[in-house]
């Protein structure tokens, strides 16, 4: 690895870069995979100092920081400029400053552009990166994107061709960040280092997948981005297609970044497109209403800051995809997303197909969960007796849960993808193809939705979504696994 690099923070005075890129940049530092060859050229457009850049950079690392030394060393390796990405001027002016520290930080003219702000100035910024000579071709040159990119297949595609302009496919780096987190990494773990599922991950076993990203918060401060997206490009296009690619991927030949990437596009290759017909039975989608939650009061998504008071937004979407594979033909991989929902929980149950029953006696699926966060960890349900005289059965569930997140034993999700990126390694992020693939197929839905062809559930706050969204399961003869209550 080499951490011998320039970062170039585009929208250093966000909230991403506060919350998540400085004290990711500083666990990497203290943890010695940053050392003294680095610095930071943070632009926004307000005109700080560097003094100020400092101060905010040191506010953000205060917890993790052993000593107010060790921070301040830390912040001295950052440097700021006022930056309006549409004037040339200020790409001369950033030119001078990066070689400048290349110099006196001997980067070897390694660079990292991370783009986190606005995506309509994406494509202005890295034409500007190669027109005025940011982008020289020496050292290593790679950009770190942040979501959203694109809102449907041709806003995605100009993006993209704004990008190829100036960085190939394999120096760009598109953040997806569930993606570094622990457990979605773990899912290789699991699937290929043990014979007992690696056998059985297939059609024949399976009767069924399902995947839950619930959020107990509503949309915030947010409500102007969210209006315009909706949950299922803010959550669905990226996010669960990409944990279902994991879950559906054939096994790779080797376990290098190449291979594992095919085999993940394959399975976006494979979506099923479905017809007209099926896109209205097997997605559906709701918004929350006003309502109260252990006494707590909480108004609808209509009457949050920055909504249309009529919006048709989604704040909730369940459904089905189809992967067209040996593997997993005609098994439903189901989905469920949304906001104000009973609590915060991203986990996958695998439901395995069962015999009907055995001595007269009913048995439930065995179901492997995979518990992504807030805890870590999974569990297999199996069938045991219970103690005493009769043969009776009930399941059992074989629990493996940490905290580790709380407790700050897994790395944070940008801290190991920046380390990714510096070893320049894609795996954990989202390719061109896969993010085509996925924009195809969502465009087909929110077509419909557009066109008011499905109708919009409402459903009360605290609950896991409309009913409707069992309903779906039901046709297909199943059941959410999770279920929590108030
Ligand atoms: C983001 C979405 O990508 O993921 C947000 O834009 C959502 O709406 C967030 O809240 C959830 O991420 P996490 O890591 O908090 O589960």
């Amino acid at each position: 690895m080499s951490s011998k690099v320039i970062v170039t923070i585009f929208g250093a005075s966000g909230d991403l870069a506060k919350r998540k890129l400085y004290p990711s940049l500083f666990r990497l530092y203290k943890s010695g995979n940053l050392s003294k060859h680095f610095a930071v050229i943070g632009t926004a457009r307000r005109p700080w100092s560097k003094e100020y850049f400092e101060s905010v950079v040191v506010e953000s690392i205060a917890d993790l920081a052993d000593s107010p030394e060790q921070a301040q060393e830390f912040a001295s390796h950052f440097y700021y400029q006022s930056h309006d990405v549409q004037d040339t001027e200020h790409y001369i002016e950033l030119r001078k400053l990066q070689n400048r520290l290349n110099e006196e930080y001997q980067a070897e003219h390694n660079k990292l552009f991370f783009l986190s702000m606005a995506p309509q100035f994406f494509g202005t910024i890295a034409k500007h990166l190669k027109s005025e000579n940011i982008v020289d071709g020496k050292g290593f040159e790679r950009l770190i994107v942040e979501k959203p990119f694109g809102t449907d297949l041709e806003s995605a595609s100009q993006l993209n061709d704004d990008l190829l302009a100036t960085f190939d496919e394999e120096q760009i780096f598109r953040i997806d960040h569930y993606l570094g987190k622990e457990m979605i990494q773990s899912i290789f773990a699991i699937r290929f280092a043990n014979l007992l599922f690696e056998n059985i991950w297939n059609r024949e076993y399976i009767d069924n997948v399902q995947i839950t990203f619930a959020e107990k918060l509503g949309v915030e401060e947010r409500g102007g981005y969210y209006d315009e997206s909706g949950a299922l490009r803010d959550m669905v296009q990226n996010h669960t297609l990409q944990l279902l690619s994991l879950l559906a991927m054939d096994k790779p030949n080797s376990f290098t970044k190449d291979e594992i990437r095919a085999e993940k596009i394959k399975v976006f290759e494979r979506l099923t497109q479905p017809s007209q017909e099926d896109l209205k039975k097997y997605f559906i989608r709701g918004q929350y209403k006003s309502g109260k939650v252990n006494g707590k009061k909480y108004i609808s998504y209509r009457s949050e800051p920055n909504v249309n008071p009529e919006s048709m937004t989604e704040t909730f979407v369940s459904g089905a995809f189809f992967v067209d594979s040996d593997r997993f033909r005609d098994v439903p991989f189901f989905f469920r997303t949304g906001k104000r929902l009973t609590e915060k929980g991203t986990h996958v149950n695998i439901v395995f197909k069962q015999m009907d029953s055995i001595f007269g006696e009913k048995l439930a699926p065995n179901v492997l969960t995979i518990y992504i966060q807030p805890t870590e960890g999974f569990s297999l349900s199996v069938n045991g007796k219970e103690v005493g005289e009769l043969f009776s059965l009930s399941p059992i569930s074989l629990d493996y849960r940490t905290e580790a997140t709380a407790s700050g034993a897994s790395p944070e999700p940008y801290e190991k993808l920046i380390f990714d990126v510096l070893n320049n390694d894609s795996t954990n992020f989202s390719h061109w193809e896969e993010v085509k693939a996925s924009w195809k197929l969502i465009d087909q839905i929110e077509e419909l939705w557009r066109n008011n062809q499905a109708p919009l559930h409402e459903y009360a706050v605290g609950t896991m979504g409309p009913s409707a969204s069992a309903e779906l399961l039901a046709q297909f003869g199943a059941e959410w696994q999770w279920n929590p209550q108030n």
